[in-house]
């Protein structure tokens, strides 16, 4: 980071600090901690994650920045204050939201997520695109998650923050989040740098399920293997935890991964079956996904899997995938 990304990032450590000290240590942040705990958030990961509350008020996070010596006018463009565009004056952005620091992937917080307690809308506010907070470039949790995605080779993505830090609750380390679900060039390369293998877990509803299917195929058309851990109905990872615990979560990631063409072949096949069209250009995207899995066995795998779920011959799906699939 350069001089003027630090000076923005000065200001996220300041106000981090100040808003995790607010939320174990006063009054003021009783609520929210109640929020948390009831949650199943442990006090040793709030202060690991060092998660604070923003104070309800116009003007808390303004005053204390300039009490402080920092100019609003460089808050406002590290995004942790808003400015009123017909008189230019500053007020607060978060306030009155649980504050959840972002780190970019040298570790330095330079944004946040913010969630409502109280049924305000949004449910989540976060920090605008700014010089240093950039969606299509951020990994959430990835400078935390670095070695061991290096260690196993495999990165877990999931939709939600508060997914990751639960997750991170049971020492399944190697997950990371997007800003969003828009998966960019940028994320691709970084996930190509950093192991061969992603596996994606997103919430059990149709929302999750949607986003795991577009973004499993850019993924794997980026040259990454990609697998799938399906959610049951209606749970998404935190709420999974919650319900069975760390041991039956850890059970799940070790033992229930499907590749990801595994898991379309079988989420198309009933449209398929009834469907001539479907079945045909189902069968096609199929066997063009196939053109993309590096591993030979994985491939002839999928293949056997494919000619039985499909009723086709197997020798009709590999005639159109190559023995070795291109480099990409
Ligand atoms: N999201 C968002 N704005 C919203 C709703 C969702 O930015 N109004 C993003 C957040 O990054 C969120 C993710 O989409 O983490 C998944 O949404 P959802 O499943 O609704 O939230 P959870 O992560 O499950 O949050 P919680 O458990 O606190 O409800
Ligand atoms: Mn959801
Ligand atoms: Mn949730
Ligand atoms: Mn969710
Ligand atoms: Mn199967």
């Amino acid at each position: 980071a350069n001089d003027s990304e630090m000076q923005l990032i000065r200001i996220h450590e300041y106000l981090t600090d100040l808003y995790h000290h607010i939320l174990m240590h006063t009054k003021e942040g009783e609520g929210a901690l109640k929020y948390l705990e009831d949650r199943g958030f442990s006090g040793d990961i709030i202060r690991k994650e060092k998660i604070g509350i923003a104070p309800d008020m116009r003007d808390f996070t303004k005053n204390a920045l300039s009490d402080k010596g920092f100019s609003l006018e460089l808050a406002f463009q590290a995004g942790v204050i808003s400015r009123n565009e017909e008189n230019f004056s500053y007020y607060d952005r978060f306030s009155g939201r649980i504050m959840i620091p972002i780190r970019n992937h040298q570790g330095y917080i330079v944004g946040y997520t913010a969630r409502s307690m109280d049924g305000r809308e949004p449910k989540y506010l976060n920090t605008p695109e700014t010089s240093i907070f950039q969606k299509r470039r951020l990994l959430y949790n990835l400078s935390d998650a670095r070695k061991d995605i290096r260690k196993q080779d495999e990165v877990i993505l999931m939709e939600g923050h508060l997914d990751i830090i639960k997750v991170k609750m049971t020492d399944v380390n190697n997950v990371i989040g997007l800003m969003g679900t828009a998966l960019s060039e940028q994320h691709i390369q970084v996930l190509n740098r950093l192991a061969s293998n992603v596996t994606l877990m997103f919430d059990g509803d149709q929302a999750g399920q949607n986003a795991q299917l577009s973004l499993g195929a850019d993924l794997l058309e980026g040259g990454l293997n990609v697998f799938i851990i399906s959610m049951p109905k209606g749970m998404d990872p935190d709420e999974y935890i919650e319900k069975y615990g760390a041991e039956v979560f850890r059970n799940l990631v070790k033992n229930e991964k499907r590749h990801y063409i595994h898991f379309k072949a079988e989420h198309l096949l009933e449209e398929s079956m009834n469907n001539d069209m479907a079945f045909s250009n189902n069968l096609k995207m199929l066997t063009d996904h196939l053109k993309h899995v590096k591993d030979q066995v994985i491939r002839e795998r999928l293949i056997q899997h494919i000619s039985q779920l499909y009723k086709v011959d197997r020798k009709s799906i590999e005639q159109n995938v190559p023995n070795q699939a291109p480099p990409t």
